[in-house]
């Protein structure tokens, strides 16, 4: 849930004039609470404007650093087995182009494993008044280990350097000789806010990460991405929610007949074989950064921090993705086996009455729902902690929750970043979570020691201070761990959900200072739904289907926004670097921020944490602490269970503690085709644990991009259906073709259940990705660089979903049929025929109907779906055996107590068919009674005469054999499980 002006960018259709602005919490609340509050007063919009910047790259006047600055000569080189070390001082005149150049660094090159090598360089002389300024400490994020004895002999990447003409640096795969990056040529420039590395990269290079972004896959050859996190409504190619400074590059090489690799920028005969490496860059730097895409390659720029890279050799792009989170990040956090189940939530469900309609209007349109979310709503004037105590008292929430949980079904609030802080002069208005937070030093300072007050929803507000808990032992981690324990005893949640995490602040600076008196305060702009914010959007094609009330909407809208005034100036503020000073709050560079100035919509880059250090070297981190801090306090609330949490803004490493939605997506059908590269890139980046607001969060949705939606969002992990303030409403129950389509698709999914949760686990253990790009299944097939209309679901499940308005087919490829690949359709279990290596098959998709193929050479273990994933747990096993070419296949299955977070027992079943036979092996201590009650076998040719289970022969009635389907399908055999389909290992056999 949040904000904000998006409108500009985007198209916009779509009228909805049914709010009346009674219905929106602000009114409400006010007017319950009208007795002792009196008028409220607003922030003024001049609040939230800075300074008018503006950003380096479209600025004509910017200096190219590359042009003036001398960069740095090597000397005192030290070499040991596992790497070297060198000096680095300036080789001319200081430039001082964006920040004070450093004159002397230090350079450190590691090779710490055979996939891995380390290149820092950083200031040979820091103190502990600037480590910050450069170094970002170890206990915030952490490094990889590694074995100063290792001998990079071994290693898949050589490095190089030279001082001719300045010092460069090259890396080299040993195995092809391809330069995986090279400073070569270009100067590197370090400065106290500035440091800019440039490397050459191939033609039409293929990379992908820099997240996060609202944006293709593949980044393409020219984008610039700004890293600094901002709530900013998923606007495309802007700087959103989330900092992952990390990228995978692919290169596709022809491979002749003797074996030469030759690379290849556009492949396009098909018949051709090529190869691929993949390798991965992460620069472990927390500061505001911008990585510039062009045709030549990257310039990579950071505005503090240390060049500390990490170069992952793959080869395969699952290597590099492995490698990153085991070694560097950690691995994500697994989640309880019920938060797999459908979620609805919506900004604007106002009473726990409401949401004991929606559980109601659920179960009768037999739409399985296992959790329901409530926004701010729930919030007494929108503070954490606190329930309004007429519409979510606590006593009506305890009778409600029991009744939830009695019924398997759970309870995730949302809870935001900032803390209300209280009008002084109002007892009435005491706010005991702030005043414990003060006791605790917990919140974020002025430069001078005072509190800094910002304003988000419930007015004016303080920040805690993470930062300050970690490095300077104050308390806001403690304080947060004990708000969230005293509330869970009034509200028996499940998980949390983080939002505002960026951290977000209304206005600029600290503007509460001095205006607490005015709290509780409106923000200073209209909420959707309030007059001049109408929810007016309706999805592209609206007009196509709607046509009347798509025209008074269009009309609407533009009398809205006919009435919104732009403001445009010409004169831009520039600062210039000051010597041995640094300028927080306008960096000599301006980063294409899409909020402009620092400062605006956030807290101010001079915010100061406990300990003296300040807000501009580690504003990318609030989100990832804040989840950290959640992790923590969960573990207390719900002591041994996997913590469930959700965040908005999230760091390198956020996975290890949450998961993430997609922020504040728009009711277009441009957005739900975003939802797949997004799930993806979160992929790359080690948060498995993801899902968008499925039907659109902005703007009204409508019954054909909603059918599409939830039948899309049912092949993601998260899955969640969320809706903005003031829209009409999009519970897959409200039109009826999307009740059919969403039981369709959910029927699926919950079959699926064991699978995705067996994918979980392993991403936990591993690092294997769940979500995974068609490339990164096929590395050999040059024109699937880009595809992110399709993906798989592990390695076994494709999913090609239809992203068109209007459209009943769908274009998808089948990758690996080059190879041999058998794909099968998930409906009518037959195999795809007559399908060539790269070409854009037209497949049937009408409304309704997602397609879907199973992978040959995977076992997959299905469960009965229930109407929760409780249910689901009791009920029988199914198994599905897709044969490849030779007629095998394996496959993997884990069971445990579904929450835990150490789980006393644990089975893992391993699956495999040959030829003539399939068999279950499980292994582990966990017990599942549930019988197997069918299995099929697809893409068996010949005909068996008999069919045995562990040697015994199997009465005909229980399988049959269809020819022409090639299709064995045994069924009934719960009886000849009587302990469970896992208890114990068996076979079955089919021959003559
Ligand atoms: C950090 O501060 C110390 C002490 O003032 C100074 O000697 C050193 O040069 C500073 N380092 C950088 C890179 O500015
Ligand atoms: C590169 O992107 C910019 C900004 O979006 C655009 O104006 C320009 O036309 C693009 N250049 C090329 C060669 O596509």
């Amino acid at each position: 849930m949040a904000l904000l002006a998006f409108t500009s960018l985007l198209v916009i259709t779509g009228l909805q004039l049914r709010v009346a602005s009674g219905q929106n919490p602000w009114t409400a609340w006010t007017s319950s609470q009208s007795t002792s509050l009196g008028p409220v007063f607003t922030l003024p919009a001049s609040a939230d404007r800075g300074k008018n910047v503006l950003p380096n790259i479209h600025d004509a006047e910017a200096v190219d650093a590359q042009r003036v600055c001398p960069g740095y000569k090597a000397s005192n080189v030290h070499t040991s087995g596992s790497g070297f070390t060198a000096d680095l001082d300036l080789a001319g005149p200081a430039c001082n182009v964006y920040g004070n150049d450093v004159e002397h660094l230090a350079l450190s090159v590691e090779f710490q494993t055979d996939d891995r090598v380390h290149v820092e360089i950083r200031p040979r002389y820091i103190s502990p008044e600037n480590e910050t300024w450069f170094l970002l400490p170890e206990v915030l994020v952490p490094r990889p280990r590694h074995n100063p004895q290792y001998d990079q002999s071994g290693c898949d990447l050589v490095v190089s350097w030279s001082n001719d003409p300045t010092f460069s640096f090259a890396l080299r795969r040993r195995k092809t000789g391809e330069v995986v990056f090279s400073t070569e040529g270009k100067v590197l420039v370090y400065e106290d806010q500035f440091i800019e590395f440039v490397s050459e990269l191939p033609e039409n290079y293929n990379l992908y990460g820099l997240g996060e972004l609202i944006h293709g896959l593949r980044l393409g050859n020219n984008l610039t991405r700004t890293l600094f996190a901002a709530d900013v409504g998923d606007v495309i190619d802007a700087n959103i929610y989330g900092s992952h400074p990390i990228y995978l590059d692919t290169r596709y090489y022809e491979v002749n007949d003797s074996g030469e690799l030759t690379y290849v920028a556009n492949a396009t005969d098909t018949a051709a074989k090529y190869v691929s490496y993949t390798h991965g860059v992460f620069l472990r730097n927390a500061h505001a950064q911008e990585i510039r895409l062009r045709p030549s390659g990257i310039t990579w720029r950071a505005l503090g921090g240390s060049i500390d890279l990490y170069f992952y050799s793959g080869p395969k792009a699952a290597d590099v993705t492995k490698a990153y989170q085991q070694t560097t990040v950690g691995l994500p956090a697994m989640q309880q086996y019920w938060t797999l189940g459908f979620h609805q939530c919506r900004w604007g469900y106002e009473s726990w009455a409401a949401l004991q309609e929606v559980v109601v209007n659920f179960e009768r349109a037999g739409i399985p729902l296992e959790t329901v979310w409530t926004d701010i709503d729930y919030m007494k004037q929108f503070r954490d902690f606190e329930n309004d105590p007429v519409r979510y008292s606590y006593s009506e929430g305890a009778e409600f929750l029991a009744k939830l949980h009695a019924n398997h079904q759970h309870f995730v609030p949302i809870v935001d970043s900032a803390i209300y802080a209280p009008n002084p002069e109002n007892p009435g208005d005491a706010y005991p979570p702030y005043d414990r937070g003060v006791q605790a030093n917990a919140f974020v300072m002025n430069p001078d020691g005072s509190i800094y007050y910002g304003a988000v929803w419930p007015g004016y507000t303080v920040f805690p201070d993470w930062v300050g808990a970690v490095l300077n032992g104050s308390g806001a981690i403690d304080w947060w761990i004990d708000e969230v324990s005293r509330w869970s005893k009034k509200v028996a949640f499940d998980g949390l959900w983080i939002d505002m995490s960026e951290v977000a602040s209304f206005c600029v600076g600290s503007c509460g200072t001095g205006n607490l008196t005015l709290n509780p305060a409106h923000p200073p702009f209209e909420l959707p739904g309030e007059p001049g914010n109408l929810v007016l959007q309706y999805p592209e094609g609206f007009e196509r289907t709607n046509s009347t009330e798509a025209a008074s909407a269009s009309s609407a809208l533009h009398s809205q926004e006919a009435s919104a005034t732009t403001t445009s100036s010409t004169s831009y503020y520039r600062t210039t670097p000051t010597p041995a000073a640094r300028n927080v709050n306008w960096p000599p560079y301006v980063i294409n921020n899409y909020h402009g100035d620092l400062a605006v919509h956030a807290t101010s880059p001079n915010a100061t944490h406990h300990g003296g250090y300040v807000e501009y070297d580690f504003h990318n981190l609030f989100g990832h602490m804040i989840l950290n801090a959640t992790y923590q306090a969960l573990l207390k609330v719900h002591e041994g269970k996997r913590p469930f949490i959700i965040g908005r803004s999230t760091f390198a490493g956020s996975g290890k503690w949450a998961g993430h939605w997609g922020g504040d997506n728009q009711a277009l059908w441009a957005y739900m085709y975003f939802s797949i590269p997004q799930a993806l890139s979160f992929s790359i980046f080690g948060i498995p644990m993801f899902g968008v607001d499925t039907c659109g969060f902005g703007g009204n949705s409508d019954y054909e991009l909603c059918s599409r939606w939830m039948q899309l969002s049912a092949f993601f992990p998260f899955y969640r259906n969320h809706n903005i303030l003031g829209a009409i409403p999009q519970e897959p129950y409200v039109w009826s073709s999307v009740a059919e389509a969403t039981r369709a698709a959910m029927h699926i999914r919950y079959s699926l259940l064991p699978y995705m949760y067996t994918l979980m686990a392993q991403a936990s253990l591993d690092g294997s990705t769940v979500m995974r790009a068609l490339a990164w299944e096929f590395p050999n097939e040059p024109w699937l660089a880009d595809a992110d209309r399709q993906f798989m679901l592990g390695s076994a499940v494709m999913v090609t979903p239809c992203l068109e308005q209007g459209a009943t087919t769908v274009n998808g490829v089948f990758p690996g049929v080059g190879e041999g690949t058998i794909w099968y359709d998930w409906y009518t279990l037959t195999a795809v025929e007559d399908v060539k290596p790269g070409q854009n098959v037209t497949i049937d998709a009408p409304l309704g109907h997602i397609p879907l193929y199973l992978r040959g050479g995977n076992v997959v273990a299905i469960q009965e779906p229930g109407m929760t994933t409780a249910q689901s747990r009791q009920n029988p096993w199914g198994l599905i055996v897709a044969l490849d070419k030779e007629g095998c296949a394996t496959g993997s299955l884990y069971l445990d107590d579904g929450e835990s977070l150490e789980p006393s027992a644990v089975t893992w079943v391993q699956f495999s068919a040959k030829t003539n036979s399939f068999s279950a092996r499980p292994e582990g201590s966990d017990v599942d009674t549930n019988a197997l009650e069918n299995a099929t076998v697809m893409g068996l040719r010949e005909a068996p005469s008999r069919v045995r289970l562990n040697g015994d022969d199997l009465d005909p009635s229980y399988w049959s054999y269809s020819e022409d389907k090639a299709l064995l399908v045994l069924r009934g055999l719960n009886q000849l499980f009587p302990h469970g389909a896992w208890a114990t290992e068996w076979e079955v056999t089919w021959g003559h």
